[in-house]
Order: structure tokens, then C-alpha cells, then sequence
């Protein structure tokens, strides 16, 4: 039996009067039936494990350095993740395959990096709305997700994955759940082929997810929770979703 997660991921958003109200709304609404996380920015990482800790939540990155260490200015690393507590780290998120020009290869160089510091990388894959129309979604995730599974081996096991078609993100336009859920299948297939433990590997949705949609898409059988980015942001939306995944 897969234990369901969800992940709020706060993109570029916060402060820090808000972040000490969200959290602290967060812990108060405990116990959720499943695990919980928030990807805060850097910058607030410390100030979240000092909020969440004693608490059965975690926290994470949203993005973390492939290199060690050295003269990568700009970068974090997976020891410095490590060192404040970070369980989670987002490893190649649409957003930054797009904006930063992330490729298969650095995600699965960066998802490396953190499995190296005992963080799980939750490594995201996704299609655009081009390559859906196009009939390429198979195609693209099983792509995306291979590489990453090559780079790791053994290992591979240990990773989170979250399928977030791009065009379902920030849009409000979700899958629907039978959408959702046949991708989901078909990843799964594809880590248990490759590692043998693909059945106890969670498989998280984002694109849109809500107070209102969220039970649905979590009560498909290969949905294990969600990556939720607006709405991890309210308190009560979050906490809803939270509870969704009972
Ligand atoms: P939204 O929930 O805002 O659509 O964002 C999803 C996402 O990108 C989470 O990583």
C-alpha cells in the first residue's frame, strides 16, 4: 500500500509574515492521513525547518545544483539542502525545462546529486500541449523519465515522480482523472520494467489541482498524491487538498 503524498510547490511566491502564516495554519490543521511537504523558495528553507520541526511534515527545495561544489555562482547544493533539513528537492519542473532550458540529462544529473545527500528527488515530467495534440505524450514522459532512471541504476528506486502535463499548469485546466490516471499507468509500467519496485514508487499530479478536484483525481488507483503549485499557497485550499488524499 502506497502512502499518498502531497507537495505544495510555492514557486516564486512568499514572504515572510506570509510563509509564518501559511505554516503555522499548516502544523495547526495536523494530522493529515498521508504525507505532507512544502518547496519553499531558498531563501526560506531555514526559517520553514525552524516552523516545521517536531512536526510530521517536511519540506524541501525547488530545485537543486547537479555539481558537488565549487565556483557555480547562483547554485545550491544538495550537502547545503541536506544541512538544513530538506527532505524533498523538485528536480526538473516544466518551469525550469523552459525558462532555464533544463535537459533530460542535467535533471538527471541534479536528481542524482540529492539521492547522493539522502534527499528524494521528485522528478517531474510532462508534455506540452503541442505534443498531446501531436499524440506524443507517451513518448515524451517515457523520455523524459528514462533518462533519469539510466543515470540512477540501482538507485532509481528512490525517486518521487510527478506528471504534470504543461498545459494543465497554472491554467486551471486539470486532466481529467481518466487523463491523469492513464499516464500514470504507464509510468508506473515503465519504473517497475526498469527497477522491480515500481508498485511501492509514489507517481504524484500537478497541473490545477484544487480543493474541489483533488479526492477524484487521488482516489485513481496509480495517483498517489499531488504537486500542487496556486493553490498550496491558502491555507484552507492546501489544507483541503491535504485531507483529499486520506
Ligand atoms: P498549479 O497547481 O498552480 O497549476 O501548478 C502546478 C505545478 O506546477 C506544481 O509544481
Amino acid at each position: 500500500m502506497r502512502r499518498k503524498l502531497v507537495v505544495g510547490n510555492w514557486k516564486m511566491h512568499g514572504s515572510r509574515p506570509a510563509n509564518a502564516e501559511l505554516l503555522a495554519a499548516l502544523v495547526a490543521a495536523r494530522p493529515y492521513g498521508g504525507d505532507v511537504a512544502v518547496c519553499v523558495p531558498f531563501v526560506y528553507i531555514q526559517e520553514t525547518a525552524a516552523t516545521l520541526a517536531g512536526s510530521d511534515l517536511r519540506w524541501g527545495a525547488q530545485d537543486v545544483s547537479a555539481h558537488e561544489q565549487g565556483a557555480y555562482t547562483g547554485e545550491v547544493s544538495a550537502a547545503m539542502l541536506a544541512e538544513c533539513g530538506c527532505r524533498y528537492a523538485l528536480v526538473g519542473h516544466s518551469e525550469r525545462r523552459a525558462y532555464h532550458g533544463e535537459s533530460d540529462a542535467l535533471v538527471a544529473g541534479k536528481a542524482q546529486a540529492a539521492l547522493a545527500r539522502g534527499i528524494t528527488p521528485i522528478v517531474c515530467v510532462g508534455e506540452t500541449l503541442e505534443q498531446r495534440d501531436a499524440g506524443e505524450t507517451e513518448a515524451v514522459v517515457k523520455r523524459q523519465l528514462s533518462v533519469v532512471i539510466h543515470q540512477l541504476a540501482h538507485c532509481a528506486s528512490e525517486i518521487v515522480v510527478a506528471y504534470e502535463p504543461v498545459w494543465a499548469i497554472g491554467t486551471g485546466r486539470t486532466a481529467t482523472p481518466e487523463q491523469a490516471q492513464s499516464v500514470h499507468a504507464l509510468l508506473r509500467a515503465q519504473l517497475q520494467a526498469a527497477t522491480g519496485h515500481g508498485e511501492r514508487m509514489r507517481i504524484l499530479y500537478g497541473g490545477s489541482v484544487k480543493a474541489d478536484n483533488a479526492a477524484t483525481l487521488f482516489a485513481q488507483p496509480d495517483i498517489d498524491g499531488g504537486l500542487i503549485g496556486g493553490a498550496s499557497l491558502k491555507a484552507a485550499d492546501f489544507i483541503a487538498i491535504c485531507r483529499a488524499a486520506n
